[in-house]
C-alpha cells in the first residue's frame, strides 16, 4: 500500500520511540502550536487536566542532580543525573485531575492526558522530531516533585524525551499481530 507521506496511518505507523536524541527540538513557539493541536485529543468535559514542565539547556544537568540526590545507590545516583541529558528538552508530564468532577471520573481523565500525549508524540514524529515517554521510580520521588513544583493534588507520569533521532538508530517497525484483539459482534453482513 502507498501512502501520501501526510496521511496520518503514515505517521502513526513511521514513529518510532528514539532512546538517543540530538539537537534540534521544536522552538517554544512551535512547541506551543502542536501541544495546542495536542490538547483537542479526546477529553470528556474538555477539562484539560495536565500541564507540562519543559527543562531544556543547562537546566537538565541541575534536574540529573535532583534524580541523582532520590537515587538508593551511589551507581543509581551516577546514573540518574546523566538521564536528563540523553535529549536537548524534556516535558515532564503532569497529571492534574480535577477531583470528584461530577461527571468524569478521574480515570476517564488519566485517559485524556495520556490521549495528549500520544497525539503530541505523533505530531512531533510529523514535524521532524523524535520523542520517547520514559517513567522510573524518580517520578514518585519527594525531592523530583519539589523541584518540578509538582502539587499533592497532580501526579508526576514522567517525562516525554524530545529531539532529533541520532541517524543511526533505527526507526523500523515490526509487523504487530492485533488481529486476534478485535472480537465481532455483529449481525448481517
Ligand atoms: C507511560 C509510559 C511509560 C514508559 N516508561 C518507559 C521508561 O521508563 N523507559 C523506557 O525505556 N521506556 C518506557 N516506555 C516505553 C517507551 O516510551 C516506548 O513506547 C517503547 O520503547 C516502545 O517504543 P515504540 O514507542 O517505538 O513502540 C514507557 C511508555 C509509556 C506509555
Amino acid at each position: 500500500m502507498t501512502l501520501p507521506p501526510t496521511s496520518v496511518l503514515n505517521a502513526v505507523l513511521t514513529r518510532r520511540s528514539a532512546p538517543r536524541l540530538a539537537e534540534p527540538v521544536p522552538d517554544p513557539a512551535e512547541l506551543a502550536r502542536l501541544v495546542q493541536a495536542a490538547a483537542t485529543a479526546p477529553d470528556h468535559g474538555r477539562l484539560r487536566p495536565w500541564r507540562l514542565v519543559a527543562v531544556s539547556g543547562d537546566e537538565r544537568a541541575r534536574h540529573g542532580d535532583v534524580l541523582a540526590e532520590a537515587a538508593d545507590t551511589p551507581e543509581q545516583a551516577r546514573r540518574a543525573a546523566a538521564k536528563p541529558l540523553r535529549a536537548p528538552l524534556l516535558l515532564t508530564i503532569v497529571h492534574r485531575p480535577v477531583p470528584d468532577h461530577p461527571k468524569v471520573p478521574e480515570w476517564e481523565q488519566l485517559a485524556a492526558t495520556t490521549g495528549m500525549v500520544t497525539t503530541l508524540s505523533l505530531l512531533l514524529h510529523s514535524h521532524g522530531f523524535a520523542s520517547i515517554w520514559r517513567t522510573g521510580a524518580a517520578i514518585q520521588a519527594p525531592q523530583v516533585h519539589k523541584y518540578l513544583g509538582i502539587d499533592d493534588d497532580e501526579q508526576l507520569l514522567g517525562w516525554l524525551y524530545v529531539g532529533t533521532r541520532c541517524a543511526s538508530d533505527a526507526a523500523d517497525r515490526r509487523p504487530l499481530d492485533t488481529l486476534p484483539r478485535i472480537t465481532w459482534h455483529t449481525t448481517g453482513t
